[in-house]
């Protein structure tokens, strides 16, 4: 727990909205980061982003089951609530809002975003009603906390679109700031999912990031054919990973198929490795960390 001001925890609207006030008194301004709790470093880049930009940080751990369909992992989701408040605190975190399902969704809740058509193709078919559930919880914590600020991790980039355009769209007065994706030494993006996989998996799932580093070296190289990328996307993925969902590359605003790759044409993943789902992606023409 940080000594100055230590992690304030709060679990419903009414005292997140006491701990707002308290901290708009004070002048600050506030940056949050939505979490559904078993934080990794990749949670804390994003807490550490906001409290280097100076604002009052506001975690929230919500597993939020709008946002989870019906053969999904919603009830083994990973819950490490004591260890999540123990990092939060650590880091800086000044509120942390715990709230239950029924505090979010009291009975009688019956209203929800329509998700922008970034929604559509990719998570959206797989997944059908999760980024209505994802615009959902994000905008009442918006409106909950009046963040000036929110934070969002990269590996969700289809998430990070949608949620840009919902809050450009309806005129939601909050900063979206999208963060690079944190790897693991050997390249695993860092996920909450992670904690699903047995050693096996684990080394099996390295080939998500070996296959976008190797597309990525290959539009370095030279190459802009977006179907002989792909080919190199999937070429090892195939043997390693049990199944795939999609592995393709988009233009980053639409996330419509490309003609030719240029610098930010965006190759994304989704695999199944075991029982466990994961996505990664990359950027052509930036740095693969
Ligand atoms: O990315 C996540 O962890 C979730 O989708 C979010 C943004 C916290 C909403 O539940």
């Amino acid at each position: 727990m940080s000594e100055e001001s230590p992690l304030h925890v709060v679990t419903s609207v009414a005292q997140l909205r006491a701990a707002v006030a308290e901290l708009r008194r004070a002048g600050r301004t506030i940056g949050l980061v939505p979490t559904m709790g078993a934080l990794h470093e990749g949670h804390l880049s994003l807490v550490r982003a906001s409290n280097e930009e100076g604002h009052a940080t506001i975690a929230t751990i919500f597993v939020n089951p709008t946002q989870f369909g019906p053969r999904e992992d919603l009830a083994k989701y990973p819950r490490t609530l004591e260890r999540d408040l123990d990092l939060l605190g650590a880091a800086g975190v000044a509120v942390a809002f715990v709230p239950t399902v029924d505090e979010v969704y009291p009975q009688g809740f019956a209203t929800y975003v329509e998700p922008p058509e970034a929604a559509g193709p990719l998570e959206g078919e797989r997944r059908p009603g999760h980024f209505r559930g994802v615009c959902t919880i994000v905008l009442k914590l918006f409106l909950m906390t009046t963040a000036d600020v929110a934070f969002f991790g990269r590996k969700d980039f289809q998430q990070a679109l949608v949620i840009g355009r919902m809050t450009r769209d309806l005129d939601v007065p909050v900063e979206v700031r999208v963060q690079p994706t944190l790897r693991e030494p050997d390249g695993l993006a860092m996920s909450s999912r992670n904690a699903y996989l047995s050693p096996e998996e684990r080394t099996r799932a390295l080939t998500l990031s070996r296959a976008l580093r190797a597309t990525v070296d290959a539009y370095r190289a030279g190459e802009r054919s977006i179907a002989r990328l792909e080919e190199i996307l999937r070429r090892d993925l195939t043997a390693a990973v049990d199944s795939i969902d999609y592995a393709v590359l988009v233009e980053p605003e639409t996330l419509a198929p490309g003609e030719e790759a240029h610098d930010r044409t965006v190759a994304l993943l989704a695999v199944r490795v075991g029982s466990t789902r994961l996505i990664d992606n990359a950027v052509l023409g930036e740095d693969f960390a």
